[in-house]
């Protein structure tokens, strides 16, 4: 018997070293199924499309990536050999720094150590026999994805026999839904303080989840409003400059609700973070008429609007080619009726938001508002519009340079206008983060400035941003905030075509957790016609987005940064905390890249000491919204990778 055997081994190993060795370059393989921390994997070029060069040496093969890049790919066990020249692209600047892994099977098997741009390409060879499923996987070297431009040059898997090796979606943990459904009795959620000028046309519609129908009734209204007792929306002009202190009841066949919400006329606008939905995203340049109202209409049918989703902005992509002889900037054919537009959106007690550019043109392509400023600022009054995101794109050719002036001066031209029209309309200012513009962004009379450049749904890009804004934290507050940029859950693209974000269940509560953490304004970046229970659920914990609407206005601070662990912590008006604990994960191979569905976790562990407080504390689960028990002098939770647990803890009782 043990004979026979050991001749069917022998036979079996004669046919494998017969079967014949084949090729089969990096380039020819599908490379959907390969991410990238930023742009696209390119084929025979860098990941921004010029000829693959590491330091001077240029190749005609390979992969162009960004870190974090990860591929995995199924070899059948019939893999023979791998090799490839690697390094940082030339096309990259000195911030670049990335590490190659090779792994099969869940082992490192090759690794370039760190790589910085000038380092020469750097030979992997790597022996594949037995093994089922191997990893090309570039990390950020420890730091963050900056310019980290990675080439794979002149890559090619050996393997034996006629079935070649093929590219495999990586292993994606299943979406689980952490929040029960909100109750069907009335529930007034957030936000409960809000801002508007004196004598501006005024328009609230009161955020209150539960069944329809439902009735509402207000007290205290300031002379000049009326409230829709079927729909709850607030409207009418006040000309007396005042706070108001409005007691609203909603209530239907299963109960009722009583809060108090403040109204602050004549002082500042968005006194909490803006909450609302913009279509770039989604839609990119490929915006129109139809996705807008249709954006607008899931609002309420969704419910999103019952919990305080309120501002449908358009982004770029709306406006014409030409101005009118008087030179009035007009939509597109895209957009036939602005005004309408803004009126329906108006009639559910919406708001209305427009982009557009301090240069000639906006990043798009499309005209922008360089010198015709206050003309513009007039016509998006007519019709109604409500936020205007105002992006710096050309200007850049128009500032003399980097200087604070220079890149303070169109936006203070903006400022003027948007003062001078009959409407209040929210600020947006989007030009990067460059000067610092969190110090000076509230100064030139901003209600909100990006901090970053663009996101995108990976995790390096949304982590990357997110977990970096400690240093904006002291400057955002009631009126005027640090904007990470927007969401990235759902289906998003960048239009017209769409996909599921590529961020995990895990990250996507760490996204929304962090960025009501940070007090950031909430754009929601998806097609919401297609809203799965696990996109709504995650925008609806009305507890999470108390945290961010909280009236105090204080930005999250980090506490903590260890060994792939972070915990934040947001100070809340009425005297408790918010704490996010975060297993960020290291860079390593063997946390980042997932082999199977098991989810790894990790213990975190937060003292008092850490927080500022001390004795006996309450702990709330957030997400779950269920209380953990009271707790003394310390707080430990698992995390998941990649995901968060995210706590009220507030003195006892
Ligand atoms: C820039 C901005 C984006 C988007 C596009 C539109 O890239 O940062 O948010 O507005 O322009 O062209």
């Amino acid at each position: 018997m043990k004979k026979l055997f050991l001749l069917l081994i022998g036979v079996m190993t004669l046919v494998a070293c017969q079967q014949e060795t084949h090729t089969l370059y990096l380039d020819q393989m599908d490379l959907s199924k390969m991410e990238t921390g930023w742009g696209k994997n390119q084929i025979n070029k860098s990941v921004e499309g010029n000829p693959l060069t590491i330091a001077g040496h240029v190749f005609d093969r390979g992969i162009g990536t960004h870190a974090v890049s990860k591929m995995m790919i199924d070899l059948h066990g019939n893999g023979k050999f791998f090799s490839a020249s690697v390094g940082v692209d030339d096309e990259s600047n000195e911030h670049a720094s990335v590490e190659f892994f090779v792994l099969g099977d869940e082992k490192i098997l090759w690794q370039s150590g760190l790589m910085k741009k000038g380092d020469d390409p750097k030979l992997a060879e790597v022996n594949l026999k037995g093994i089922k499923k191997m990893a090309l996987y570039v990390s950020d070297g420890g730091d963050n994805i900056n310019y980290d431009h990675a080439d794979w040059a002149d890559a090619v898997i050996e393997y034996f026999g006629d079935t070649p090796p093929v590219s495999v979606q990586p292993v994606k943990p299943k979406a689980y839904i952490l929040t029960p459904p909100p109750p069907e009795s009335p529930h007034i959620n957030y936000p409960r303080v809000y801002g508007a000028g004196t004598g501006k046309p005024f328009l609230f519609r009161i955020p209150a989840s539960g069944k329809r129908p439902m009735k509402f009734s207000a007290e205290g209204l300031p002379a000049g409003l009326k409230l829709d007792a079927n729909t709850g929306v607030i409207s009418g002009n006040v000309f007396r400059t005042g706070t108001y202190k409005v007691t609203v009841t909603a209530e239907n066949a299963k109960g009722k609700d009583r809060q108090e919400i403040k109204f602050f006329i004549g002082f500042k606008l968005a006194l909490t973070p803006p909450m609302g939905w913009n279509s770039w995203n989604c839609w990119g340049i490929s915006v129109d008429h139809d996705k807008v109202l249709a954006a607008a209409d899931a609002f309420v049918n969704s419910g999103l609007a019952d919990h305080g989703w309120m501002y449908i902005n358009i982004d770029d992509g709306w406006e014409a080619e030409k101005r009118t002889d008087k030179g009035e900037l007009l939509p597109n054919q895209k957009f036939p009726d602005m005004k309408s537009l803004a009126g329906k959106v108006h009639t559910h007690g919406l708001k209305l938001g427009i982009y557009s550019s301090p240069g000639p043109k906006t990043c798009g392509g499309y005209l922008g508002s360089w010198k015709h400023e206050l003309q513009d600022a007039r016509t998006w009054a007519s019709w109604g519009i409500d936020y205007l995101k105002y992006d710096w794109c050309s200007y850049g050719n128009i500032a003399k340079d980097q200087s604070l002036p220079e890149l303070q001066k169109p936006y203070k031209i903006m400022r003027k206008c948007l003062d001078n029209v009959n409407r209040d309309i929210i600020y947006s200012l989007c030009q990067y983060g460059m000067g610092d513009v969190w110090k000076w962004g509230a100064g030139v009379g901003g209600n909100l400035w990006r901090t970053t450049y663009d996101i995108n749904d990976s995790w390096a890009s949304m982590a990357g941003i997110g977990f970096s804004q400690d240093k904006c934290s002291p400057y955002a507050g009631p009126g005027h905030w640090n904007d990470p940029d927007m969401l990235v859950v759902g289906q998003v693209g960048w239009g017209p075509t769409l996909h599921q974000t590529r961020l995990t269940p895990d990250e996507q509560y760490t996204h929304i957790s962090l960025w009501s953490l940070l007090a950031a304004p909430l754009l929601i970046g998806c097609d919401l016609s297609q809203l799965d229970d696990f996109t709504l659920n995650l925008l609806t914990n009305d507890e999470v987005l108390a945290v961010d609407q909280d009236p105090l206005g204080k930005q999250a601070v980090k506490v903590k940064d260890a060994d792939g662990i972070q915990v934040w912590k947001k100070q809340l008006q009425d005297g408790s905390i918010t704490v996010g604990l975060f297993y960020t994960g290291t860079s390593a191979p063997e946390e980042a890249l997932q082999w199977n569905d098991k989810i790894k976790t990790r213990k975190i562990t937060v003292n008092w000491d850490d927080l500022h407080i001390s004795g006996k504390q309450n702990v709330r689960d957030l997400w779950r919204q269920k209380d953990l028990g009271v707790f003394e002098d310390t707080f430990e939770a698992e995390v998941n990778y990649h995901g968060v647990v995210l706590v009220k803890i507030s003195g006892e009782k």
